[in-house]
């Protein structure tokens, strides 16, 4: 096993298990999350041994709480450089060559469900809860606005972001976020499973499915997202809703 950053690569025959492990942090997306997610899926598709990637998260209780909240800097240049990073790291399943599968094993909010939906598939834990709670921090999550609509329909879209609610892994699969629920002790087994069927199909026209399917994926709309992001960053609602979270109090919005 290799240490990328705060992830663990592992290959298991023809398959790279990539595990986000800072469980203190709920695996949120700190500068050693991101670094070790961009490694380990540049590792797996440069890998010909490797068919399948599959990110899971350490620690039982979360796959990956999102940004890291603690470390967000109002500045806006400095946001404008955070977000730059950030779109590249969450498309970065989207963007590998051999498909990737989320294995999700617990909370996958903000950052770490549009982590999970940039994935190929979701197999989700029963335990699994998907949410985009950044209104709560009085700012949007830049990711999944451009993708959960085509995802999930619009209405429900602007639901999950404008009422920042968690679903659990029925209501995910029913939505079409996640192809199916597992028993919690059952999630990597599962996951490994699956990806080993795919891994058993011819590899190029595995990798051309990919691609085909996620044409047009990453354009304008993606640019779009990450010259609006920095502006939300800058307002005092976002200022107060994230150093709440790091108070651990309510936040005090400014027309409530
Ligand atoms: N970034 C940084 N640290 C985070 C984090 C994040 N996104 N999410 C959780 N943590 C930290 C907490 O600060 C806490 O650290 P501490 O033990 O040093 O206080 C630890 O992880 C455990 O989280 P905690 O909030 O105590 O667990 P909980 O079970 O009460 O709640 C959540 C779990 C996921 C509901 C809650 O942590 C949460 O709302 N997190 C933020 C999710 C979010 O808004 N993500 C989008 C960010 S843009």
């Amino acid at each position: 096993m290799l240490r990328l950053g705060s992830v663990n690569y592992e290959v298991r025959g023809k398959i790279a298990v990539l595990t986000l492990d800072e469980p203190d942090k709920l695996n949120a997306l700190t500068a050693g999350i991101r670094a070790g997610i961009l490694e380990g899926l540049k590792r797996a598709d440069q890998d010909d041994g490797v068919r399948v990637t599959v990110i899971t998260g350490a620690g039982g209780k979360a796959f990956c709480a999102g940004a890291d909240i603690g470390n967000f800097d109002f500045k806006p240049e400095k946001a404008r450089a955070f977000f730059i990073n950030a779109m590249d790291v969450l498309a970065a399943p989207e963007r590998a060559l051999k498909p990737v599968i989320a294995a999700v094993n617990g909370i996958a909010y903000g950052g770490g469900f549009e982590l999970a939906i940039a994935c190929d598939f979701i197999i989700a834990a029963e335990r699994a809860r998907f949410a985009v709670p950044e209104i709560k921090l009085g700012i949007l999550p830049g990711f999944a606005i451009v993708r959960l609509g085509d995802i999930v329909g619009r209405a429900k879209a602007k639901e999950m972001s404008m009422l920042g609610e968690p679903v659990s892994a029925d209501e995910a699969c029913r939505l079409g976020i996640a192809s199916r629920a597992v028993p919690d002790d059952r999630l990597l087994p599962e996951a490994l499973a699956f990806a080993e069927r795919v891994a058993a199909q011819p590899r190029l026209a595995v990798q051309m499915a990919k691609s085909f399917y996620n044409r047009g994926l990453g354009g304008d709309e993606m640019r779009h997202a990450i010259d609006g992001f920095p502006f939300l960053l800058t307002h005092a609602d976002a200022r107060e809703g994230i150093n709440a979270f790091s108070e651990k109090r309510k936040p005090r919005f400014g027309d409530n």
